[in-house]
């Protein structure tokens, strides 16, 4: 059994330069959070005739899209063995799925850690991060605990994440204000593709990119809350003019997402140490300087819309937690 967590990107990842490869057109950093976990079981067994996916309780049709990702990823890992087996899967989130919280990138980095441990293979953190690459492009941060950032590539390259720094280093806090509890409507691969067609804003973004990652770098190693929170804001928001600027439109907001962030603009307002991001999904994710978790959790949990707040710390990297059939 394997465990990971999801990350949240600070300098978001939106577009990619091979989508056969899914290769990142621009850089990203994120931090991994430890109160939200991904276990995963793989089994290899002679007696499936295919692989066999339960998620959360719930067997998968083998023709659905998660099955079809989950069989590709156990594929890349196959074909670095003798082994042809088929696989019984079981992976459960103890947070919601596919509803913004970047369970594909514990998800798969999660799969990754236990099938290669049943195969008996010995990859590197690098071959690991870039075959969840290619499943999830964020699920190659999850590998790694703390600070990540992974590289932008380019067309027929093969990209890994790499390490920034562990949790301890800097140990910020995140509050997740859940604003809708259900699954997002555009999935991020068919959202970036449609991004990159048509939002006019998207090589302004493309171009840009590189020198937030740079900045959003120097602000985690010289513990850099304010310039950490101007980068980060900056980078989330500019995503998500892009993503509005796709037709068709990608709209993740909804109203308590609004008033999240205009509680969030109070908080900062009156000196707490605090910034916002959001994903493909209405959720806020309040980053919180270390100390300061508990004020913005209460005061985000009142706002008109938000059903809860989730709190956490930085977390580990993606790692066997018993071999047991991996
Ligand atoms: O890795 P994907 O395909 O789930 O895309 C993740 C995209 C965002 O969550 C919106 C941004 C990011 O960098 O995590």
């Amino acid at each position: 059994m394997a465990i990971a967590h999801p990350n949240i990107a600070l300098v978001k990842y939106w577009g990619k330069a091979d989508a056969t490869l899914n290769v990142p057109a621009v850089p990203s950093v994120s931090i991994t959070l430890d109160a939200l976990t991904t276990e995963t079981r793989v089994c290899f067994d002679a007696s499936l005739a295919t692989d066999s996916l339960c998620m959360n309780g719930i067997e998968l049709a083998p023709t659905s899209e998660q099955a079809r990702r989950i069989t590709a990823c156990l594929d890349a890992l196959r074909t670095l063995t003798e082994i042809r087996l088929q696989a019984r899967v079981e992976t459960r989130n103890d947070f919601p799925t596919g509803a913004g919280l970047a369970s594909s990138a514990s998800g798969f980095a999660a799969l990754v850690v236990a099938a290669a441990a049943a195969l008996k293979l010995e990859l590197s953190l690098a071959d690991a991060s870039k075959i969840a690459r290619a499943a999830s492009a964020s699920a190659a941060r999850s590998l790694f605990g703390g600070f990540a950032e992974l590289p932008a590539g380019r067309s027929g390259e093969d990209v890994a994440a790499i390490d920034l720094a562990p949790a301890e280093h800097w140990p910020l806090e995140v509050v997740v204000a859940i604003c809708a509890e259900g699954p997002k409507a555009v999935g991020s691969t068919r959202g970036m593709l449609d991004s990159a067609a048509t939002s006019p804003f998207y090589p302004a973004w493309v171009e840009a990119a590189a020198a937030d990652a740079t900045a959003c770098r120097s602000a985690i190693i010289e513990r850099d809350f304010p310039t950490l929170a101007s980068v980060s804001e900056a980078s989330c928001l500019k995503m998500h003019a892009v993503m509005q600027t796709t037709r068709p439109a990608l709209l993740y907001w909804n109203a308590a997402t609004m008033a999240t962030l205009q509680r969030i603009r109070e908080l900062q307002q009156a000196g707490i140490e605090v910034f916002f991001t959001m994903d493909a999904g209405p959720q806020v994710k309040a980053i919180c300087a270390p100390g300061c978790g508990r004020d913005v959790a209460s005061a985000l949990a009142s706002v008109a819309g938000v059903s809860r707040v989730l709190s956490s710390g930085l977390g580990g990297p993606a790692r066997l937690i018993d071999s047991s059939c991996a």
